[in-house]
């Protein structure tokens, strides 16, 4: 570690290592140098579990999609065998970048002089390769890494050495079970471009104290900031709680599963599943925000509307998906302004880690958790 670096992460610790009454804010550097962006990419992105897609995005054998991870480029492809594959999008000839737009097909093509992988990313064919000697079409495999689906998420682990998510997930996944994730589809997709960092989301995904000042009509009639709460988390993950005001019922949109708890039916909670998954968690849907970070004050944003095909099966269904889809943008609409102008903030020469109020826990638990993964060796 360098030694801007190093103290760079003095001043984090110092920040964040205290208990919530007594903690601020991860420095601004944290969300501005490209020391720390680096060192997210290699310390936190590479080497912890990262949600990538839906596995029904990819029914068939064939079906694929394109993903970066840390700027690492990804193939996510469904095999013969049925299984969900991450695999290198770089070619091992001269590195172009494969499944660009691609459809579904067998075989993998690259576009540039045709080399052409099986779905595991074995090489098959190589045109005009005949002179090149030795030239062993084994070594020229695309890399394979590490790929799990949990509820239907599919999650990449870079490093490779990343605990099972069942096994690191397995509280949160005890409280999911009424929801049947793995059952749901896709109901509504919205992709934007996002040009702050990733952190910023994060941070105002996780807390509803903004509820009153930012979703004055929207949020905080029903689920009013004071009295959101966070629970203590027992895995790489943190939730924020927000209940009905009065604890009276929500209106669902769709029908709520069998067996959706009572707490869940009063108010609905969002989750941060470390470094960046966002989940809102409605007793008839979810809402997920997947984040394709592309720099150090950009991202893809991607707005996946979850829900269970018996949920949906409610007469009208088409106008209530159209309803949570143009729900769900108005409410991100509402916070883009205040997510831009804390990137804007961000820059100037006078910023200084800010004070957390008691209802920001659940970012105070996300930004210690970064500063030991920052450190973990
Ligand atoms: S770069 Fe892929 S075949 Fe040449
Ligand atoms: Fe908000």
């Amino acid at each position: 570690m360098s030694a801007s670096l190093e103290k760079l992460m003095e001043e984090g610790r110092r920040a964040v290592l205290r208990p919530l009454p007594e903690a601020s804010t991860l420095p601004p550097a944290f969300y501005t140098s490209p020391e720390i962006f680096e060192a997210e990419r290699t310390r936190v992105f590479r080497r912890n579990w990262v949600s990538v897609g839906r596995a029904s995005e990819i029914p068939k054998a064939g079906d694929r999609f394109r993903i970066d991870i840390a700027g690492e480029p990804l193939l996510i492809v469904r095999g013969r065998d049925g299984e969900v594959r991450a695999l290198s999008a770089v070619c091992r000839h001269r590195w172009m970048l494969l499944g660009e737009g691609a459809e579904s097909s067998a075989t993998i093509s690259c576009p540039y002089h045709k080399w052409t992988y099986a779905l595991d990313g074995s090489l098959m064919g190589a045109p005009l390769m005949e002179k090149a000697e030795g030239f062993d079409r084994a070594e020229c495999a695309l890399p394979s890494f590490p790929c799990e689906v949990w509820n239907g998420f599919v999650f990449v682990n870079l490093s490779g050495d990343a605990v099972p998510l069942a096994q690191s997930l397995a509280p949160l996944a005890e409280e999911f079970v009424p929801w049947k994730m793995d059952e749901m589809e896709i109901v509504g997709r919205i992709e934007l471009d996002q040009t702050y960092n990733w952190k910023v989301l994060t941070d105002n995904f996780m807390e509803a104290y903004h509820h009153f000042a930012i979703h004055p009509e929207t949020f905080e009639p029903d689920y009013p900031a004071a009295i959101s709460y966070c629970d203590p988390a027992e895995g790489p993950y943190a939730v924020l709680r927000m209940p009905h005001k009065d604890n009276e019922l929500s209106h669902p949109l769709f029908k709520p599963l069998d067996g959706i708890p009572e707490f869940a039916r009063r108010g609905f909670s969002v989750f941060n599943i470390y470094p960046s998954m966002l989940m809102a968690v409605l007793s008839d849907s979810v809402i997920w925000y997947r984040m394709e970070i592309a720099g150090i004050d950009r991202f893809k944003l991607t707005v996946y509307l979850l829900a269970h095909p018996a949920s949906t099966d409610v007469p009208d269904a088409e106008t209530l998906k159209h309803f949570l889809r143009e729900a769900t943008v108005a409410v991100h609409m509402e916070d883009l302004p205040a997510c831009e102008g804390v990137q804007k903030g961000l820059q100037s020469g006078v910023v200084r880690a800010g004070r957390l109020s008691h209802l920001e826990g659940a970012i105070h638990a996300h930004q210690k958790w970064l500063v030991g993964e920052l450190e973990r060796p």
